[in-house]
């Protein structure tokens, strides 16, 4: 028998602990979860202790030199994506990074180029693509049934869901709020399913207008008085292949609903909407809607972690790929630029 992928976690957070380690010990004797690192040695420690893991580190550089991984999931802050990133690839690891990529454009490009000249996987926490109802949609779309994709609408709104843990309102640590947290998961998934197409013009608009008073907090106590970030974020992207996408997300707004997330697809054979699934058709002189009967229970976070390690076992390209981590970067980018100057940014 083969000997077992060695990972490395960089990173012992809530994602690390909630999601990537219990998602790798669950595959079994493939993969081994062999250190993890934190900045803070002490929380690192804790973290080896919770799950068994052997070695612990508080410098990610000294586990890669010494733990000769095969891999590592990157579940820090956004501001140390790439360069812990670019350290792993260049120790010759596969690198899933949680989402977003990167903290900037540039970032984004370097960490692919990067993953490139290692010759290694570079792929994101986007699990949304793992959604038993988004692969059904995208099965549809690659079968042409929605025909020519021109129009594209998403929103992922939370009416008081200000994180009240991690660093998630400091502009400093994440880039950003609502957008680059919550917001950028319902991007990507309306992104990936229109063909992830080259964007051209982005007009956006983002408020802090909540988050910096208290209030109800229905995803826990947040900070007020540190809130650095966007509570809503707003924007209308049109791409080279002149198709076009509305997007909205908020931490914090006062609307009805206290939790929402959809996309919207329509093309000129077909429609569809996601969360739940619904395809929209005109078939045989009728108009016809299409719903599933059944939808499968998945962990997504545990599908995406075992996508990665099948990645690594057979030789395949993750769903996520680093040349869709800079064009969604290069949107975030431009999204915050248009906002603070008020005026559209030509990609
Ligand atoms: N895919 C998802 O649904 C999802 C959900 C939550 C978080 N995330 C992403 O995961 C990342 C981490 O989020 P979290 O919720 O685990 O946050 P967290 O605050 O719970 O954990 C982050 C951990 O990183 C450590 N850390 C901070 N700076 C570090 C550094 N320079 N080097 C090493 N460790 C460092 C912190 O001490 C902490 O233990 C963020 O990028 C976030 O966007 C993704």
């Amino acid at each position: 028998m083969s000997k077992p992928i060695r990972i490395g976690i960089i990173g012992a957070g809530g994602i690390a602990r909630g999601a990537h380690i219990p998602s790798y010990q669950s595959y079994g004797r493939d993969v081994e979860v062999v250190s993890v690192s934190n900045h803070n040695k002490e929380k690192a420690v804790e973290c080896a202790e919770q799950f068994s893991i052997p070695h612990a580190y508080e410098n990610e550089q000294q586990m890669l030199d010494e733990m000769d991984l095969d891999a590592v999931s990157i579940c820090t802050p956004n501001k140390f994506h790439a360069a812990q990133a670019i350290a792993a690839l260049k120790a010759g690891c596969h690198v899933l990074c949680e989402k977003p990529p990167a903290m900037t454009a540039e970032e984004a490009e370097t960490m692919a180029w990067e993953a490139e000249k290692a010759g290694r996987i570079l792929t994101y926490g986007f699990h949304f693509r793992f959604q038993p109802e988004v692969e059904s949609l995208k099965k549809y779309i690659d079968g042409h049934e929605l025909g020519e994709i021109y129009a594209a609408k998403t929103h992922y709104n939370r009416r008081r869901g200000i994180p009240g843990w991690g660093v998630f309102t400091n502009k400093e640590l994440q880039g950003g709020g609502t957008l680059i947290d919550n917001g950028v998961h319902m991007l990507d998934t309306a992104l990936y399913l229109m063909g992830y197409p080259k964007p051209k013009t982005v007009l956006g608009a983002t408020y802090q207008k909540i988050g910096h008073r208290p209030g109800v907090g229905l995803m826990g106590e947040w900070d007020d008085e540190n809130f650095s970030v966007e509570d809503m974020a707003r924007g209308m992207i049109t791409f080279e292949n002149g198709s076009s996408l509305m997007f909205e997300s908020t931490f914090a707004a006062n609307i009805e609903e206290l939790s929402s997330k959809k996309v919207s697809i329509v093309g000129d054979q077909g429609g569809a909407e996601l969360f739940p699934l619904k395809i929209f058709q005109e078939k045989y002189d009728t108009l016809v809607d299409t719903t599933p009967a059944y939808v499968e229970k998945r962990d997504v976070h545990e599908s995406l972690v075992h996508d990665f390690i099948e990645c690594m076992l057979h030789d395949k390209q993750p769903v996520s790929t680093p040349s869709e981590g800079v064009l969604i970067q290069q949107i975030i980018q431009a999204l915050y630029e248009s906002a603070k100057t008020g005026e559209a940014v030509n990609i």
